[in-house]
């Protein structure tokens, strides 16, 4: 005769549906919560890390013409050839990095909070707090333009070759 009556295997609980679908719940619960908890620790880390290597090589000077500007997209750079030299212009919006769109006039506008610039990147309207960037220039030792995304020059700075 066992101790207790319900430890025999005659009293012991059938295991129910309910039991089941409470059981399910309860595990979803905590993996909802686990998996909450694992995306709000990863909200601190930046999405975008900065290029290792900020240097881009943009090619020989001689490809560019003088009066020409073009865009690299993947750098958001655009570089401007003039008589004078060069300069590079970036299209990463100063109020909160979206990218600025150039205009047909040339001019820069960001589509996210309506920031407007100017040519040459100052800031004509909308909530941007300065004006687009205005990236420092080098040439490499093989003679290649390079552009420092992470230096920053004064507005209107022409790199003269
Ligand atoms: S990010 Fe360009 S205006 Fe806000």
């Amino acid at each position: 005769m066992p101790d207790n009556i319900y430890s025999s295997e005659r009293f012991k609980p059938e295991k129910t549906r309910r039991d089941f679908l409470g059981l399910a719940a309860v595990w979803s619960a905590i993996t909802a919560f686990v998996v909450a908890l694992l995306g709000a620790m990863r909200l601190p880390m930046p999405s975008v890390f900065p290029e290792s290597n900020s240097q881009i090589k943009l090619g020989s000077p001689k490809d560019f013409i003088v009066g020409s500007s073009t865009y690299f997209p993947q750098q958001r750079l655009w570089v401007y050839r003039t008589e004078e030299g060069f300069f590079a212009l970036s299209s990463v919006c100063t109020h909160l990095g979206c990218i600025a769109e150039r205009q047909t006039d040339n001019t820069f506008f960001c589509p996210c909070h309506g920031s407007a610039f100017s040519e040459l990147g100052d800031v004509v309207g909308g909530p941007a707090p300065k004006g687009l960037t205005w990236v420092a220039l080098s040439i490499s030792p093989e003679g290649q333009l390079v552009a420092d995304t992470l230096k920053e020059v004064d507005t209107g700075a022409i790199f003269k070759v």
